[in-house]
């Protein structure tokens, strides 16, 4: 027989080299998403507070604007209760308007940045222009002083003058009774209040005004004037009217321009500098959109805040994933070195499998020598004894009597080989199998009336079988063949008055559980001797001069046929028990074979 070994690989799988890579490419998404919403988040921080920034600009001009107002309001209403001021105005008196007026507009040059004031007729004719003297009598008919005119109200807005100055004007009608005595106009350049929101929020604004409201040479005319400098091509379509820097970055350029128009708001290097520029609408009083306040903010130090924090993060990110694939690196590492001891031992237990399968085979080699050894000795010495009485009679043929009786003798000896073949040939024969739904009661009951016609002593022979039939998958005549054994053995164990007991009771498998029926042969004989009890079932073990050494074989052999077994027993009153087991279901098909031999001897003794 050839001995059948699995085999497993020496190497176990790797179980760091698979589980590491898809674990760190995990814990790679969830850092690169994690640092990713953190820069996004601080993104929207930095541009809440940039855009926070340019509101409260917006909000401010507004303010300044209402506030500028409201005191030039209240200038204008204090020169409109003076009654010096008034007979001079309606006298048309510029000499003592401006001796009665001059000194206030001065005061209010000095202090509030009041650059402008204004004597009109109801007729717009100009009396006197306070803060220019030696221009008068043009009409004025900027859009503020319209509108004061044909609303009868106070009108203010900003007015872009043809030089390209940018002011905010209040006009005022002035009454008496029902006429009206003219219109006075106060003044403020934007510059002013450009400077005024620097101070305050901290950035720099830039005034651009549309060219289309603008003449080149009148615009020159006016930076010579203002002692300002600037270029009309810097930009395509607007020019710079107003500043609080001097340095314009490079990057305010016309697409900046453009992309700032379109609501957007740009951060850029200039320099070492970040800047963030922003834009808010200008209106002048007619209400039309005549330029734009560019706002920038020197967000250098914010965007090192920014940057500082992003790198934190990333850096922490960085630093707590290495820690947990370290962690998780040395946890699969223990993982893989228990897989391994695991796989070395399963190893070993597989070698020693196969090692005592080896052993088993070589014991039952080794059996098969000793089977023979018995059969060559059993045959050996009937068949010495022929050779050697023939040998005899050859010498004695003179004498007859002497042949014949030497004759008898070889018959002898020929017979005993001849029984031993039979009994080996039984024994051959159990191999043959064929089971099929038997009563099993009946089989004991011929077995029993065979045993007791062959049974020279008539032994009494008590069967206890149960009331209800019991059908059983069985081979009969094996199973005949081999109660009829254990009676042959009971008989031959038996002094002559002693009796036999076969019975038939239910019993569980202790190995399965599984539902069965024992069929024990007991006798009151000697009994077997504690050493030889684990040799009886080896074939040809005897302890009978006349004995063959296969009975008990045989019955172990049909019992592990039927998926049974056999046990002995001692009795306490002396006397010995063997009993078969067999299964109530048996199920003996090609694909569920019979037990095989060398799981018998265990059996000894249950
Ligand atoms: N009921 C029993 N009481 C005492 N000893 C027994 C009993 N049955 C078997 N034995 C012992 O077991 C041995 C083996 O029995 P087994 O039936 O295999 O062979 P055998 O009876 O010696 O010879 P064979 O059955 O071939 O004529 C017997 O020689 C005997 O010593
Ligand atoms: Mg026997």
């Amino acid at each position: 027989m050839r001995l059948k070994t699995s085999s497993v690989g020496t190497q176990p799988r790797r179980v760091k080299a698979a589980f590491i890579w898809p674990f760190a490419i995990v814990l790679i998404f969830i850092l690169g998403a994690f640092v990713a919403t953190a820069y996004y988040l601080e993104v929207r921080v930095r541009d809440r507070a940039l855009s926070e920034r340019v509101a409260a600009v917006g909000k401010l001009v507004d303010q300044k604007l209402g506030k500028d107002t409201n005191l030039m309001q209240a200038v204008l209403r204090t020169m409109m209760g003076n009654p010096a001021i008034e007979t001079a105005f309606a006298n048309r008196d510029r000499v003592a308007l401006m001796r009665e007026a001059g000194p206030l507009f001065e005061t209010l040059r000095a202090d509030h940045r009041i650059t402008h004031l204004y004597f009109n007729g109801p007729d717009l004719v100009n009396v006197l222009r306070a803060h220019s003297q030696q221009e008068y009598g043009d009409v004025i008919d900027r859009a503020t002083t319209t509108q004061a005119r044909d609303q009868g109200v106070a009108v203010h807005g900003l007015e872009l003058g043809p030089l390209g100055t940018l002011t905010l004007r209040l006009v005022m009608p002035w009454r008496r009774s029902n006429d009206v005595l003219g219109y006075l106009e106060i003044g403020e350049e934007i510059e002013y209040l450009v400077q005024e929101i620097r101070d305050s929020l901290s950035v720099d604004l830039f005034v651009m005004v549309d060219k289309r409201f603008l003449l080149p040479q009148q615009w020159q005319q006016g930076l010579a004037l203002l002692g300002r400098e600037g270029k009309w091509d810097r930009f395509d379509t607007q020019v710079m009217v107003a500043q609080t820097t001097p340095q314009v970055p490079a990057a305010l350029n016309d697409s900046a321009l453009g992309s700032l128009r379109g609501g957007a708001t740009e951060v850029f290097e200039d320099g070492n500098r970040a800047l963030h520029l922003a834009m808010l609408p200008l209106a002048d009083a007619r209400g039309r959109r005549i330029g734009d306040l560019v706002v920038m903010r020197d967000i250098t130090a914010l965007q090192g805040t920014f940057q500082r924090s992003v790198l934190a993060v990333t850096l922490l990110s960085l630093l707590s994933g290495a820690g947990v694939l370290a962690l998780f690196y040395f946890s699969l590492e223990r993982v893989e070195q228990d897989y391994q001891r695991q796989h070395d031992l399963e190893h070993q237990l597989l070698r020693l499998g196969t090692e005592h399968k080896l052993m088993l085979q070589i014991e039952k080699l080794s059996a098969l020598g000793t089977m023979v050894g018995e059969i060559a000795h059993q045959l050996n010495n009937p068949l010495v004894g022929v050779v050697n009485l023939a040998q005899l009679a050859a010498r004695e043929a003179d004498d007859p009597a002497r042949t014949r009786e030497l004759l008898k003798e070889i018959h002898r000896a020929g017979a005993d080989c001849h029984a031993f073949i039979q009994s080996m040939l039984r024994f051959a024969k159990v191999s043959s199998f064929e089971s099929r739904p038997t009563p099993i009661a009946q089989v004991i009951e011929e077995t029993v009336l065979l045993f007791c016609q062959t049974e020279s002593r008539q032994l009494p022979v008590e069967t206890l079988l149960p009331e209800r039939p019991v059908i059983l998958t069985v081979d009969p005549i094996l199973i005949r063949h081999a109660l009829f054994n254990l009676l042959i053995n009971a008989a031959q164990a038996t002094p002559d008055e002693g009796a036999i007991v076969i019975a038939l009771s239910p019993a569980l498998n202790p190995d399965s559980g599984a539902p069965g029926w024992l069929l024990s042969v007991s006798d009151h004989g000697k009994g077997i001797a504690p050493d030889i009890l684990d040799k009886i079932f080896l074939p040809f073990f005897t302890t009978r001069r006349d004995g063959t050494g296969l009975g008990l074989p045989v019955v172990q052999h049909v019992a592990l046929l039927h998926h049974g077994y056999v046990t002995v027993s001692r009795r306490p009153k002396g006397g010995t028990q063997f009993a078969i087991w067999l299964p109530q279901d048996n199920k003996l098909t090609p694909d569920n074979p019979p037990a095989q031999l060398e799981h018998v001897a265990s059996n000894i003794g249950r």
